[in-house]
């Protein structure tokens, strides 16, 4: 078991990562080496899915650690993290329940993290949150950093709050049953993160990505836990020198670099209803129209766009985005929440492994806009 320490600023003072196979089956100890003494209870918040796949293991293993289990499952799906369902959550925590000293779960993806994050956060005024994220975006994105959300009808996560867990526990073995396309999508922010933390981290996935032939990939190799573990230690590096991702911080380490790929691919979701696109998937094409404004602008060379270009493609098949209207896509971008004076701020590259962020106002419109025609063209 790999165990990485995460400092914060706030709350607690540090968590754990642990990553290892089969960890799910120790997560009773986990949490209690986590807790004080007077931890009581742990309310579980899954989909009926994940619940199905591997609810069984973990509330065995609370049990067996002495705590009082609860469990309760959320519709899956970026449809259900809403308010209404944060309410729902609240009410299943009152409930059981829970008191001050005790122990929120959350067991799933990213929807469910993000959730139930979210509900542990408010709930009593803030209890505690263990994450046992299950899809390949939420180990070695999502569950570290402690940014927990819902959306609105008006866009994604426009309401949440700050919150970091008390401890994360991350089982490669459970990416065996993820479906393709989420594990393409995982595969498209891996690769995200590899492009703005350094060459070793982008080689680092982009190799195990060859020599795995994506869709043949055996998720229990060493290899893997060794990578997922280096995309934590990048994300809680950044978290940790910009907790809050504060608009003041414009460098290369300021949390904003992790929107990489995110501005345009944020658009081509709204643009899609949300229904063409998984997250990573139109992150995966933002990417290379991010990298496509890089290069128009003069600031990445040819020859490192054609390595974040092929590392995308190492990712699987994404839904074709060469079909969408480049004027409503321009509309999306205008309305775009990272905005910092009305004015959107990109994250483009220097190099491979060096990110810069860039006002929208010092980007030419027609670069922009023949920019994402090349780049929704490319993959
Ligand atoms: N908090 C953050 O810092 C942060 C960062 C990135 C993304 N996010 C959020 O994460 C969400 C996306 O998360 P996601 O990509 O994990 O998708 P998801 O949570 O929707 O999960 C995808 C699907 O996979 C299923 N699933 C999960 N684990 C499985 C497993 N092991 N085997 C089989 N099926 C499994 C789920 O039931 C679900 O249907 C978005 O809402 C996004 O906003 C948050």
């Amino acid at each position: 078991v790999k165990r990485l320490k995460v400092n914060t600023r706030r709350g607690h003072n540090h968590y754990e990562i642990l990553i290892g196979r089969g960890s799910l089956d120790r997560v009773g100890h986990s949490v209690r080496s986590w807790m004080n003494d007077d931890a009581n209870r742990v309310a579980v918040i899954s989909d009926q899915k994940v619940l199905r796949l591997y609810g069984k293991r973990l509330l065995v293993s609370l049990k067996k650690s002495g705590f009082q289990v609860t469990h309760w499952t959320m519709k899956s799906g970026e449809a259900a993290k809403t308010l209404k369902t944060a309410e729902q959550a609240i009410s299943f925590l009152n409930r059981s329940k829970l008191q001050r000293n005790d122990v929120v779960l959350a067991l799933g993806g990213g929807v469910v993290g993000d959730l139930t994050g979210f509900a542990a956060s408010i709930y009593l005024r803030g209890i505690s949150f263990v994450n046992v994220p299950t899809t390949l975006l939420a180990q070695i994105d999502s569950s570290v950093g402690g940014k927990t959300a819902v959306n609105l009808p008006a866009g994604k996560n426009l309401v949440g709050s700050f919150h970091q867990p008390s401890g994360v526990v991350i089982d490669v073995e459970a990416l065996a049953t993820l479906p393709r396309r989420e594990l393409v999508s995982g595969w498209c922010e891996a690769v995200k993160q590899g492009a703005v933390a350094g060459t070793k981290l982008f080689t680092q996935t982009t190799s195990f990505l060859e020599r795995s032939k994506l869709g043949k990939a055996k998720f229990a190799t060493a290899e893997l836990e060794d990578l997922i573990a280096a995309h934590c230690t990048f994300k809680a590096a950044i978290v940790q020198g910009d907790e809050r991702e504060q608009v003041a911080t414009r460098n290369s380490r300021s949390r904003r670099i992790l929107n990489f790929g995110h501005t345009v691919g944020h658009a081509l979701e709204a643009v899609t209803g949300y229904r063409r696109f998984r997250h990573g998937e139109a992150v995966g094409h933002g990417m290379l129209v991010a990298g496509e404004i890089s290069k128009n602008l003069g600031l990445l060379a040819e020859s490192e766009l054609e390595l974040l270009v092929s590392a995308a493609r190492l990712c699987g098949r994404l839904p074709p985005a060469d079909d969408l209207d480049v004027d409503q896509i321009m509309a999306a971008l205008a309305r775009d929440k990272k905005s910092v004076s009305d004015s959107v701020q990109w994250v483009l590259l220097e190099r491979i492994g060096r990110a810069r962020i860039v006002d929208g106002k010092q980007i030419n419109p027609r670069l922009l806009r023949s920019s994402i025609r090349t780049g929704l063209r490319t993959f």
